[in-house]
């Protein structure tokens, strides 16, 4: 059985309000239960913050008790480097999720800064895209741990 870190970044707690012609109207929370539900009998850790220290602790502890880490970095996803050091420092498999395709969008959010240390980036599916990276993380936690 294996234990993942499941992390939201920043503006993500406004979900199922916050621009629902881009995110959809889902909550957080119902994004947490369903990742849950979708991922038993594996363990699912779910964090949200608005804070880049408080996602980079997350993810320094996760070293400890993490097989692998699906992350919505929000807004950082384009310009933090600390969270993606701090990705690349604990080495647990990551997949990149996002609701939206940000490559269909303004132009400063076809960058991510995150992905070159992430197992993968899933994005434009809704809420969906966070089940389709637990699905991907799990296979390959299999196929490679
Ligand atoms: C997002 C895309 C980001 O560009 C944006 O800043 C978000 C949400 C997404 O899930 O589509 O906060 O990560």
């Amino acid at each position: 059985m294996s234990k993942i870190a499941l992390l939201h970044g920043p503006n993500l707690n406004l979900l199922g309000t916050r621009e629902t012609h881009i995110y959809g109207a889902v909550t957080l929370a119902d994004i947490d239960a369903r990742v849950a539900a979708a991922a038993a009998p594996h363990e699912v850790r779910a964090f949200q913050s608005n804070h880049e220290g408080a996602l980079i602790d997350f993810i320094h502890d996760a070293r400890t008790w993490a097989d692998g880490i699906v992350i919505n970095p929000g807004a950082f996803t384009h310009y933090s480097y600390a969270l993606r050091d701090a990705i690349a420092a604990v080495k647990l498999p990551t997949v990149e999720v996002h609701l939206s395709n940000i490559h269909a969008r303004e132009e400063f959010r076809h960058t991510s800064v995150i992905a070159p240390v992430c197992v993968g980036q899933i994005c434009g599916f809704g809420w969906r895209s966070y089940l389709l990276g637990l699905r991907a993380l799990l296979d390959h936690l299999q196929e490679f741990a």
